[in-house]
């Protein structure tokens, strides 16, 4: 019988109950998924509660992901190139923090186009905050490519690329730039919140340019169709969604904790329709 969890704010409306739920099923093993819903001003307080707990693992998401830090024994090579932990582990060794949201994202993109990083190609990536980090970090170490960042402030995708070792692999581009070159990538990332429900509903980037047979990825996932989306789709893009990487780095996760190999594919379906 394991015992998970999740330490966020807010954490009211997060699907990893049911997620870890349908792995637990899967792979036949009995477990409870709690979450942890802990106030800024409360957290070290909260986390020392809940390692003391009876739990096997926890899962931390915003805006705890880079604060679990000093709160842990040790932390995993690239979780801390990249100072944030999605996934916390009891082990002998003590209390361990795992990054899986760039692996979770990369594979989750490969089993839905395995050619995809045959030979080298160009990749536009859009944002520079946490989520943008950990993909361009699991990009750079797995794939060959070439990529522009574009991101609001632009400062942030500069450092973003100097601090994890993308000098010479990445650039940062304007978001004109990006718009005007869109025919001259194969594979576009959106990462930022833009889009994101209740946000509005709008495209950070024109795709006007955009080539048939992009890849076109949002990690947005609620809605699932994103506007963004919409827009890749009626260019002849091939699309990639938020919630495939949701549902992979959850089984990154579920697998660090029990060992265990379960499969996202056929979760597929069924979460597309919870979330509609
Ligand atoms: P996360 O960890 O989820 O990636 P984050 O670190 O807050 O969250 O990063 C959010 C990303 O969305 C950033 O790239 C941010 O751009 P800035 O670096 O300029 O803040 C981007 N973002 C958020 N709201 C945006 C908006 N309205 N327009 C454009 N970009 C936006």
């Amino acid at each position: 019988m394991y015992t998970f969890g999740l330490a966020g704010f807010p954490v009211g409306h997060s699907l990893s109950p049911w997620i870890h739920g349908q792995l637990m099923k899967q792979t036949g093993v009995e477990g409870d998924y709690q979450l942890f819903e802990i106030k800024p001003e409360d957290f070290d307080e909260q986390i020392s509660e809940m390692k003391n707990r009876d739990l096997d693992g926890f899962n931390v998401t915003v805006p705890y992901k880079e604060k679990i830090i000093p709160h842990l024994d040790g932390v995993d090579g690239s979780a801390a190139q990249l100072g944030a932990v999605n996934t916390v582990k009891r082990t002998s060794e003590g209390w361990i923090g795992y990054n899986t949201d760039g692996t979770g994202f990369l594979h989750s993109l490969q089993a839905r186009f395995p050619d995809l990083f045959e030979q080298e190609i160009n990749v536009l990536l859009l944002g520079s905050g946490g989520a943008a980090r950990g993909i361009f970090d699991a990009l750079m170490k797995q794939a060959e490519v070439q990529v522009d960042v574009a991101n609001r402030t632009l400062s942030r995708a500069e450092s973003m690329i100097a601090e994890t070792g993308g000098a010479g692999i990445a650039r940062a581009v304007s978001f004109d730039e990006a718009e005007q070159a869109a025919g001259e990538y194969d594979l576009i990332i959106q990462t930022t919140t833009v889009g994101m429900s209740p946000n509005e509903d709008t495209s950070i980037l024109s795709l006007q340019n955009l080539k048939e047979g992009t890849v076109v990825s949002d990690i947005v996932y609620r809605p699932v169709m994103t506007t963004f989306l919409k827009e890749a789709e009626q260019k002849g893009a091939r699309l990639h969604f938020g919630h495939e990487m949701l549902l992979q780095q959850a089984v990154y996760a579920f697998q660090i904790w029990t060992d265990l190999e379960p499969e996202a594919r056929p979760l597929l379906e069924k979460f597309e329709r919870k979330l509609k």
